[in-house]
């Protein structure tokens, strides 16, 4: 029986939800994280929230001595695994740290796991390993390809990762591949925390709605899509964490490898998502459109098909549900953590 859970990325913010779901599905919770990206307040917020203890280790995947010495200590049954480094335009900056960090940080996670005998693993993908999609909706038999130096270090430890459950029929991998989480624990005390200007559209949206930020760009209005805005299949983060609860009890039934989308299936676009917020919420969100931003896909979503049939999971949380929850977190946490 699976009882304890090592989280890599812990303090980050999917992996903090995914600790605060784990906790309250009873399992045990070890986090380790280097803090690259977090900051470790999420997690005293959930150990407020649920009145549990977590096991937080502050180290970096890279370093082996500190991984040996995390093992040793405590008594993994298994690994959700979301450290990594995540922006795609960064990655296009500074390629081998993001080859350094998400390929060799992973492979010497998988090494001191093997050490050790713990053979479950859940990790994080991205649909960013389909390229620039010719179909949708996105299933997971479609072809796979990196557009990015990200992408390529999912798609390489997607590979890595399948060669080692080849290798040896002991490990139990959970693939998940990720489409656009976004939103908050609707508590308001953990959500998303971008260092400086967000990337992404959610954040930058609520950051826009107080007025921190004066405007949205919309990047672009000539895409092929209904009203030439892009299109994304956006998923409540609460929905996304107990996806991994289920893809981590799945593992108890010795799968091998699996690998699974976890997406709502249902496409908005970017001019979809700023009407829906301010509709769900009541604020403006003051936007001009501008032209379109390198490398972006005109519409991505999934397939989900198949994490409800073998998981047994579906989103259940609608875009309202995202904006609202996404906004409580930004008015209760104006300077974030
Ligand atoms: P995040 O940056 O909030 O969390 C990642 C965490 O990993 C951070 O806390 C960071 O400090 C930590 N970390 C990074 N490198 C590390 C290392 N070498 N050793 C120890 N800790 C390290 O990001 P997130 O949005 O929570 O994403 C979690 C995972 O999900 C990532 O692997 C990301 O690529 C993947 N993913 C995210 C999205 C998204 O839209 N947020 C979409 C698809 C996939
Ligand atoms: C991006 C990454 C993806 C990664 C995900 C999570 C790219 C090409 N893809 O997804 O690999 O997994 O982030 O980190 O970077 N938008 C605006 N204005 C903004 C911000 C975004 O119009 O200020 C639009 C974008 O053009 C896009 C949509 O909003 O159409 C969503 O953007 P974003 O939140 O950055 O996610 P993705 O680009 O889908």
């Amino acid at each position: 029986m699976i009882k304890t859970i090592l989280v890599t990325g812990g303090t980050g913010y999917i992996g903090s939800h995914a600790c605060l779901e784990l906790l309250e599905a009873g399992f045990d919770v070890v986090v380790v994280d280097n803090l690259s990206n977090s900051k470790s307040d999420s997690l005293s917020r959930i150990e407020e929230m649920t009145g549990r203890e977590i096991q937080f280790h502050l180290a970096d995947l890279r370093d082996e001595k500190a991984m040996k010495d995390l093992f040793d200590g405590e008594q993994i049954d298994a690994v959700m695994h979301f450290a990594g480094l995540k922006a795609v335009g960064e990655s296009t900056e500074i390629p081998v740290t993001y080859y350094q960090n998400n390929i060799g940080g992973t492979a010497n996670l998988l090494q001191a796991m093997a050490a050790y005998g713990v053979k479950n693993i859940v990790f994080s993908s991205s649909c960013t390993v389909y390229g620039a999609p010719e179909t949708l909706p996105l299933r997971e038999d479609f072809p796979l390809h990196a557009v990015n130096p990200y992408g390529q270090t999912k798609l390489t430890i997607e590979y890595m990762l399948r060669d080692l459950a080849a290798s040896d029929p002991d490990w139990n991998i959970s693939i998940l591949r990720y489409f656009n989480p976004v939103g908050a624990h609707r508590s308001g005390e953990i959500g998303e925390d971008p260092l400086g200007i967000p990337n992404n559209l959610m954040p930058y949206i609520t950051k826009v709605a107080v007025g921190e930020l004066e405007e949205l760009a919309v990047y672009g209005d000539d895409y092929d899509t209904p009203d030439g805005s892009c299109v994304r299949d956006y998923l409540h983060v609460v929905d996304l964490a107990r996806g991994h609860i289920n893809a981590l009890k799945k593992l108890d039934d010795n799968p091998g490898l699996i690998i699974h989308n976890l997406g709502t299936g249902r496409g908005y676009s970017v001019l979809d998502v700023i009407h829906a917020f301010e509709k769900a919420t009541g604020k403006p969100v003051p936007h001009r459109i501008v032209g379109r931003r390198p490398g972006d896909a005109s519409a991505v979503y999934a397939d989900p098909s198949l994490a409800e049939q073998e998981l047994g999971w579906k989103a259940k949380r609608g875009i309202d549900e995202m904006c609202v929850d996404a906004l409580r977190w930004q008015q209760q946490n104006p300077k974030g953590y």
